[in-house]
């Protein structure tokens, strides 16, 4: 299907990797300019890399921390200028600190108030008379399937995520006609920082092996984790006129694992 996306600007932001880069790519390689920020100088490099080589659309990848207002604002009149406006952005993060709630820090709930809420705030704020400018301007949130069924051990990312869907709402009735916006919630998809608790499971001793570990994770009828692709095609398509009367969603996709 084509997602008609040739020659239009996106910004994807905390997308040097994961969810956030799949997503990136997926947009490039339907043929718009993308836009990504991370904060490690070698991520931004491999990201640049990546999204050169899958579609024939420009590349901006910067350097930027999106705890920032400062360095947000600067990010998207960098994407401006470089693309001669904005048509989608789509807001990953971070992951918050993980822990029961007696063990989370008041500085830790703030900390993920900036990095998962006032991360979209900053953004949305500086992109939206872009966006407005747009015949097809959409904004997508990366949040996680935690908004609907609480996590153990993710106090900050149960509690504080769910003021994005919040957010998206409201946008989306201040923001129509002009421009869209929507949610992604994702399930366990295999992406660096997955990799990452996994091999640390399996060096503490809970699983014998990486795919021992990796299968506790497939907790879905589908019986498997999402590969990162798979959470990008549904980005790109919220992101396209294709999906012209979806505004104000909050979509799961999580092999099914959602059971409200
Ligand atoms: N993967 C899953 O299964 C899953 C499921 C549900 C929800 N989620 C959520 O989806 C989001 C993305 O997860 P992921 O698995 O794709 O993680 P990931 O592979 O670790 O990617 C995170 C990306 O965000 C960037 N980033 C982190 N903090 C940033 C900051 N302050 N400023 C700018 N960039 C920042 C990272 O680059 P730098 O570190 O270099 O800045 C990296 O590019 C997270 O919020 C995660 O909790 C993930």
């Amino acid at each position: 299907m084509d997602l008609e996306l040739d020659g239009n600007a996106a910004l994807c932001t905390a997308a040097t990797s994961g969810l956030g880069l799949a997503s990136a790519e997926a947009l490039a390689a339907d043929g718009a300019n993308v836009a990504v920020c991370g904060r490690t100088p070698e991520h931004v490099d491999e990201a640049r890399n990546r999204l050169e080589a899958v579609g024939d659309g420009d590349v901006l990848a910067v350097e930027a921390d999106i705890t920032d207002p400062d360095q947000i604002e600067a990010l998207v009149e960098e994407t401006v200028d470089s693309f001669g406006g904005l048509d989608h952005v789509v807001t990953s993060a971070g992951g918050p600190a993980p822990g029961p709630f007696m063990e989370t820090t008041e500085r830790e709930w703030y900390s993920a108030y900036d990095l998962l809420v006032m991360s979209v705030v900053w953004t949305t704020r500086a992109a939206y008379p872009h966006l407005r400018d747009s015949d097809a301007g959409t904004i997508v949130n990366i949040t996680s399937r935690s908004v609907r069924e609480a996590i153990d051990d993710l106090v900050l990312s149960n509690a504080v995520r769910r003021a994005v869907i919040g957010l998206m709402k409201t946008q989306a009735n201040e923001f129509a006609p002009e421009v869209r916006v929507n949610a992604v919630l994702p399930g366990a998809h295999e992406t660096p920082r997955i990799e990452e608790l996994v091999e640390a499971a399996v060096e503490r001793g809970e699983y014998d092996s990486y795919e021992e570990g990796i299968k506790s994770w497939a907790d879905a009828p589908l019986q498997r984790v999402g590969r990162p692709e798979e959470l990008g095609d549904v980005v790109a398509f919220l992101s396209s006129p294709r999906s012209s009367y979806v505004t104000g969603t909050a979509l799961p996709v999580d092999g099914g694992a959602m059971q409200s």
